[in-house]
């Protein structure tokens, strides 16, 4: 037996060797994929706590270590140094641009902002309270019905069309159903503006009046859109790749993904955590709340902590505890103290015994919120904003998935445990 594979004795006595694999960096990965066809068996792991999906060249993380890599780079680096477009850059393309380079991505994707006029018509179907992640989930799935031109997955520069149209009109679709919600007419990007003072300028402008873009507010959304731009094979970003492997239509799976991010153990934590500080109210109640969290018998979890992959600490919450400090200085005062009540909750938390036995940390969701609060930007768009930032991670997921020549349809195996065969009983007799 080589030193790279695992051997596997059956109970009947038979042996098999299976293969290791080895990236570049990470654990090893027993390759199973022979397994069926030659023992018969397949491997359970619901919720794929030990299973690899992919190869993937994009992001790495160390959840032990406390370690979240893009191409190689250490987001610490990447969100003190670069922006959120030379990090989507990076994303798509493998490496840093130069400076020719990143002005004409800058400037594809200014150039992509608007929507065909028939998609506005969408929002006046809406209800005026529907959920903006519902409406962005719809009318992102409806891309595919107007952007049906150069999408042939085998060319590289139509996949490179739909990256960028992703990336380029999920804000303007974002802050269309944003103006829905608060009954203000549909602002058009202004494409002088950058990403993020574009899509402040769509979410706050109005007709009557001039608007002024705060720089720390574009600096924080900035910030927090490279946090949340990729995290390798999360439930969106698997979700995207899932639906994708099919060779449905990218913009439909896109959709997917963005209904999977809805999800409160998933995106829609952001929200949550929100909802639960104000619930919590002041700190004198934080031991009611943490009781409630560990308590088998109640549902109820503390939102922003915990996470499948971290197991010491979320690098992205790092970076976010310290925005928070600097924006509510700048922005609004007024948040402070749920802020001061989330420091308080998180140094609770972490003291406990049974936070401290299962690794939980708070995670990316615990502080966004307080950002995006401070922003002006209410509760039921945060999870929207995550999927401003993570558009691109999909693209560029979705871009490696189809580009691959040995990539397969997506078709996990299942132990069933319904009924043995039984006949069928005609209903009189039932
Ligand atoms: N509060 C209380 N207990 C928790 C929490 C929490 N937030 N998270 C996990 N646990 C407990 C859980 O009950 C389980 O206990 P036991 O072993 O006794 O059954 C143990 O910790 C392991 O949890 P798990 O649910 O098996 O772990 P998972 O890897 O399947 O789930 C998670 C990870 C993020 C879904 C979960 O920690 C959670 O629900 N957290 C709250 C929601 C949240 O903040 N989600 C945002 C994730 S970060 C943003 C993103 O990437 O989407």
């Amino acid at each position: 037996m080589s030193e790279d594979a695992y051997r596997l004795t059956s109970p009947s006595g038979s042996e098999m060797e299976l293969p290791v694999r080895k990236g570049t960096a990470g654990p090893d990965a027993i390759d199973i994929a022979r397994l069926y066809k030659e023992q018969g068996v397949f491997t359970y792991d619901p919720g794929f706590v030990a299973t690899g999906s992919c190869e993937s060249d994009i992001t790495f993380i160390d959840g032990e270590e406390g370690i979240l890599m893009y191409r190689g780079y250490p987001v610490e680096q990447l969100a003190a140094h670069s922006s959120f477009i030379e990090v989507a850059y990076l994303l798509l393309h493998g490496n840093l641009p130069t400076t020719d380079e990143l002005a004409g991505f800058d400037q594809t994707i200014r150039r992509h902002t608007m929507l065909n006029e028939g998609m506005l018509s969408f929002f006046k179907g809406f209800r005026y309270d529907a959920h903006p992640m519902a409406m962005l989930s719809a009318v992102v799935g409806s891309m595919s019905a107007y952007y049906h031109d150069e999408l042939d997955a085998s060319n590289p520069r139509h996949r490179d069309k739909f990256a960028h149209r992703i990336l380029a009109k999920l804000p303007t679709i974002a802050a269309a159903a944003y103006k829905l919600n608060v009954g203000q007419p549909f602002i058009y990007p202004r494409n002088d503006l950058n990403y993020c003072e574009n899509l402040l300028h769509m979410l706050f402008a109005v007709p009557a009046e001039p608007y002024e873009i705060d720089p720390v507010a574009a600096e924080a959304l900035d910030l927090l859109f490279i946090l949340h731009a990729d995290h390798e094979q999360n439930c969106s970003t698997s979700t995207v790749r899932m639906a994708g492997s099919s060779g449905a239509n990218p913009y439909s799976a896109i959709a997917a993904g963005i209904s999977a991010l809805w999800g409160p153990a998933h995106g829609g934590a952001n929200e949550s955590v929100l909802t639960m500080l104000e619930e919590i109210g002041d700190a004198s109640q934080i031991g009611k709340f943490v009781a409630k969290a560990k308590d088998k018998n109640d549902p109820f979890r503390l939102m922003g902590f915990g996470h499948r992959v971290y197991k010491n600490f979320d690098p992205r919450a790092t970076i976010i505890r310290g925005m928070c400090h600097k924006v509510l200085a700048r922005l609004d005062q007024r948040n402070t103290p749920l802020f001061d009540l989330a420091l308080e909750l998180e140094s609770v938390a972490l003291k406990d015994e049974y936070f401290i036995e299962k690794n939980l940390y708070p995670n990316v969701d615990f502080y966004s919120g307080i950002i995006y609060k401070a922003l002006g930007i209410p509760t039921s768009m945060f999870t929207v904003m995550f999927a401003l930032g993570r558009s691109v991670g999909w693209a560029a997921h979705w871009r490696e998935m189809i580009a691959n020549p040995k990539g397969k349809i997506s078709r996990p195996r299942q132990i069933y445990t319904g009924p043995t065969v039984r006949d069928y009983v005609p209903i009189k007799k039932r």
